[in-house]
């Protein structure tokens, strides 16, 4: 293992034992996707995935034990849009796809880091100037993150889920 690991890419869970998060590579995409069918309702066909891969390697990051577990993902997609925060300006926008962390490490700061990866790639290897996603109304956890994280509720989105639930949409400048 690089020697060199970024801060940011380390928790330490106790003396011996610890998760870093590192950019996801094909072997890991069959567990990410156990994790995304465990986790959410949304799902994607592997191509999906693999395609993500292959166009946003930088940004799609995995979370692993030191026993060499996946145990969350993150997977973001770099899209031109019409600004969510200032008004009339197409803007690169790194769009937060799909973010999972299986229930038995929740908690320990995975999800967070695992967006504070993204967020960073985004903008310095992607050069987006927002970030934006969707998450269900009810999602009072998901939603408590990216508040923390600076993103803000700029839209509702109705019946945006299969199940006819609505969502937020939420923004952030980075
Ligand atoms: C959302 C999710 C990725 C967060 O992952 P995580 O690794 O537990 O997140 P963190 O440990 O970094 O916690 C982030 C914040 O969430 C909150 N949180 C985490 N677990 C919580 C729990 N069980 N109860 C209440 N709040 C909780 C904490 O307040 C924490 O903030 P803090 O830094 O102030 O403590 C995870 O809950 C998950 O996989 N959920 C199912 C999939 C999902 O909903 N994805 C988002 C779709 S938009």
């Amino acid at each position: 293992m690089n020697l060199l690991i970024n801060l940011l890419s380390v928790i330490f869970l106790n003396r011996e034992n610890f998760i870093i998060i590192r950019n996801a590579e094909k072997d890991d995409l069959i567990k990410v996707i156990e994790i995304n069918r465990r986790c959410l309702p949304e799902n994607y066909s592997y191509t999906f995935f693999e395609a993500i891969l292959k166009d946003y390697p930088k940004s799609f990051f995995v979370a692993e034990t030191y026993e060499g577990e996946i145990v969350g993902y993150v997977m973001c997609r770099v899209e031109r849009v019409l600004s969510k925060i200032s008004s009339f300006r197409i803007k690169k926008s790194g769009h937060i796809i799909s973010i999972a962390v299986i229930p038995e490490y929740r908690g320990l700061g995975i999800g967070k880091l695992l967006m504070l990866n993204a967020l960073k790639s985004l903008k310095e290897e992607y050069g987006c100037e927002e970030s934006f996603l969707e998450v269900r109304v009810s999602n009072k956890i998901a939603i408590k993150l990216y508040l923390d994280l600076g993103y803000k509720i700029v839209d509702v989105l109705k019946s945006y889920y299969i199940d006819g639930e609505d969502a937020y949409m939420m923004v952030k400048a980075l």
